[in-house]
């Protein structure tokens, strides 16, 4: 991971190899994990302004960025209702991304997790998973990711929610890492 600073936003800064959280609130009632259910993740996914205005710049370096052969880890930040999700959205559907990432772009909704464990129950209803008996949504997750064939993308919107939650951030931290180096 290298540390890359985006120029030429407008309070705005997207950076590779830390995540940065601000305190952004939302109106979403956090879940416990094991419930939360594919439906879940999409009641609670917005979608993207059909009109998007400027972030040419900062779109372009990220969307570079994306394209590059190493894998990614970009973090945008801003204050509340600065943009944040609907840039996310926005790169998302760039050509280019979705050329490369096909039908593995996911964008996971964090604000209705509290925890890493709810988290991880996210991730694995955003990916469309299935955790059979027997197996955590961990293991599933692992599995996905160490088989799969293609590059993924995952956008974790409002991870700070879980970060600020009821739970170790250090569970967090070690479940970003885990699965950012699969
Ligand atoms: N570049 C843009 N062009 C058009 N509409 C935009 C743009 N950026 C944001 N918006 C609109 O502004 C509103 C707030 O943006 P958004 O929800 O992305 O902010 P946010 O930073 O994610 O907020 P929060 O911190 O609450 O999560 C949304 O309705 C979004 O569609
Ligand atoms: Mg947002």
């Amino acid at each position: 991971m290298t540390a890359n600073m985006f120029h030429g936003a407008n309070n705005f800064q997207i950076t590779g190899g830390q995540f940065h959280v601000n305190t952004t609130t939302t109106g979403s009632q956090p879940f416990q994990g094991p419930t939360m259910t594919y439906q879940d993740i999409k009641l609670a996914t917005p979608a993207a302004p059909t009109f998007f205005a400027g972030r040419e710049n900062i779109t372009e370096e990220a969307v570079e960025k994306l394209l590059q052969k190493e894998p990614a880890h970009l973090a945008i930040l801003g204050a509340g209702g600065m943009g944040k999700t609907a840039l996310a959205l926005h790169i998302i559907r760039n050509a280019d991304v979705k050329n490369k990432f096909q039908d593995k772009i996911f964008f996971v909704p964090c604000e209705i997790s509290v925890d890493a464990t709810s988290l991880v129950h996210t991730v694995v209803q955003s990916l469309g998973l299935k955790v059979h008996e027997g197996k955590t949504g961990f293991e599933v997750l692992q599995t996905y990711l160490a088989l799969a064939q293609r590059p993924i993308l995952l956008v974790l919107d409002n991870f700070e929610t879980p970060w600020n939650g009821t739970g170790s951030q250090t569970a967090l931290i070690n479940f970003v890492d885990q699965f950012a180096g699969l």
